[in-house]
């Protein structure tokens, strides 16, 4: 069995959770679902980055402890996996002794591979991103400097412990040329190149100003640098630095589902850490990009930031889950409005996915006594469609096998519009009077192909999609994409069908 492991980024403890956190929980988790079924062993991580002087500044303006103020808003990045349904097997903290552990071992291969040094860092730095810039990114505004990200930047000198990444310049080019799936999608990938190939210099990676970190090791005057900690966590969750464990050996290197702004934390400080640690960098990043809402910048001084809990309480979580992902090709940036999730949900959801299956279930229970008959005698458009749906899921797996979420829907898609065209030319309704058996064959397709739509929507879908194959008998706890082309061989019975996507009505 192939290994798979995915991770989202792990969440910064300062504020409550919103949509770009609930966006890369379900894309991570629609990967995990989806790669289960494709018979791989999964481990999906999540969690929380604890430290830093961003979260300790939180505290102080909540007047309230790190501590207190961790606690509770892990506790709310927690609860919002349980709320989108994410399968995750952890959720780790970098409070957590495990990982305090595997962050220091980290430090100590680094100092005793001579990749680190002892200075001191002059120079800007934005506590929203905590990161460094350089003067060259910064844009002026009156007297003030600012980061490409729109934070403010300040200037700080402080002795400060460095990490040679000077030294990994020609090795990161080396590596990303001989892995050119490193980084998805492409254009993220020349950015990160074309960075890299400009030069880079060596990289603070400790602070002294303020004491809300993991210390350095045998060095208390200074915390390690929050990014070379938070970056640790896709370690420590494995184990490390136990290497012998089974939790390492079958999941290390994996793939970081991030957001475009984190892009250079992960596809070039990560990988030069691992390097120099003599650890394999990760397999694959893929970079998402970024909502607005209803056209605007989400800021929390516009007051416009989504509460993921809201909206799902409203229209529902599948719906909010395919809404995302249907809505926006996956790496794109893309815009968040109720209009645009309304129709996602009353026409793709409501006319085509719920109507295919409401027109064809009501009519077997009203006409055949809701039963469904063992396929035989196929004619040319019955093979026809079998044929289509066996090469519409041969795209889906290509599309997903490319973390290419959107592209994967739209085949699904395609097929439950291929499987409504077939309903409206075979016209069950005549044959009912005509030719009995040919509409119970007809019945009986549209049945098989409803399975195969609802087993291709089990990783976006997976409440609906769940209920659906129950619905239609299915034992879908132990259904994947084996059973997709297995046609069903037994007489079925269904109840009184019920509408899986009502339509959104105010
Ligand atoms: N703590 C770091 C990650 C460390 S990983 C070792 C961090 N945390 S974060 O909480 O600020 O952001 C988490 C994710 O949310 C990022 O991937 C970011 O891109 C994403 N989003 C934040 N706002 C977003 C949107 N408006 N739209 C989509 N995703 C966005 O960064």
């Amino acid at each position: 069995m192939k290994n798979y492991y995915i991770t989202t980024p792990i969440y910064y403890c300062n504020d409550l959770p919103h949509l770009g956190h609930a966006y890369t929980n379900i894309a991570c988790d629609i990967l995990a679902r989806y790669h289960r079924l494709d018979n791989k062993n999964v481990y999906f991580l999540t969690g929380t980055d604890e430290h830093g002087q961003k979260v300790e500044q939180s505290a102080k303006s909540k007047n309230t402890s790190t501590k207190e103020l961790t606690d509770r808003m892990s506790k709310n990045f927690l609860d919002l996996t349980k709320i989108l349904n994410c399968t995750n097997n952890d959720f780790i903290r970098t409070t957590e002794e495990r990982h305090k552990i595997s962050v220091h071992k980290l430090w100590n291969i680094l100092l005793k591979n001579d990749q680190i040094y002892l200075d001191k860092y002059k120079g800007w730095y934005s506590i929203r991103d905590e990161a460094f810039f350089d003067e060259k990114e910064l844009k002026k505004i009156n007297s003030e400097y600012y980061a490409p990200t729109g934070a403010k930047v300040e200037w700080i000198e402080e002795e400060s412990y460095f990490f040679r990444l000077s030294n990994w310049t020609d090795k990161l080019i080396e590596f990303y040329n001989k892995n050119p799936d490193f980084v998805a999608p492409d254009t993220r990938f020349n950015e990160v190149k074309s960075f890299v190939k400009s030069g880079l210099k060596d990289l603070s990676i400790s602070r002294t100003t303020f004491n809300w970190g993991i210390p350095v090791p045998n060095n208390n005057n200074h915390v390690i640098y929050v990014w070379l900690d938070a970056l640790q966590n896709y370690l420590s969750a494995l184990e490390f630095p136990d290497t012998d464990s089974k939790l390492y050996k079958d999941f290390w290197p994996g793939t970081h589902i991030v957001g475009k702004d984190i892009l250079r934390f992960h596809s070039i400080y990560w990988p030069a850490f691992l390097m120099a640690a003599n650890l394999p960098p990760p397999l694959r990043i893929y970079a998402h990009g970024w909502f607005t809402n209803e056209g605007n910048k989400i800021s929390k001084s516009l007051g416009n930031v989504i509460d993921p809990f809201q909206i799902i309480n409203e229209f529902g979580l599948d719906e909010f889950r395919y809404f995302l992902f249907s809505q926006v090709p996956f790496g794109d940036d893309g815009d968040f409005s109720i209009k645009a999730l309304v129709n996602r949900i009353n026409n793709d959801l409501s006319n085509d996915y719920g109507n295919l299956v409401q027109r064809v279930c009501s009519f077997i229970y009203n006409n055949c006594n809701g039963e469904i008959e063992i396929i035989d005698n196929l004619i040319n458009e019955d093979e026809d469609l079998l044929e289509n749906s066996n090469n519409i899921f041969k795209f889906y797996k290509e599309c997903m096998d490319k973390d290419q979420i959107d592209k994967a829907i739209k085949f699904i898609f395609k097929l439950i519009s291929l499987a409504n065209i077939y309903v409206n030319n075979q016209e069950p309704w005549k044959l009912k009077k005509t030719n009995p058996n040919r509409m119970k064959n007809v019945l009986s397709i549209l049945i098989e192909i409803i399975k195969r739509i609802a087993i291709m929507t089990l990783p976006i879908m997976p409440n609906k999609s769940q209920k659906l194959l129950l619905y239609l008998n299915f034992d879908f706890q132990n259904i994947n994409f084996d059973n997709y082309k297995v046609i069903f061989k037994n007489q079925i019975k269904i109840e009184k069908p019920y509408p899986l996507f009502p339509k959104y009505e105010k």
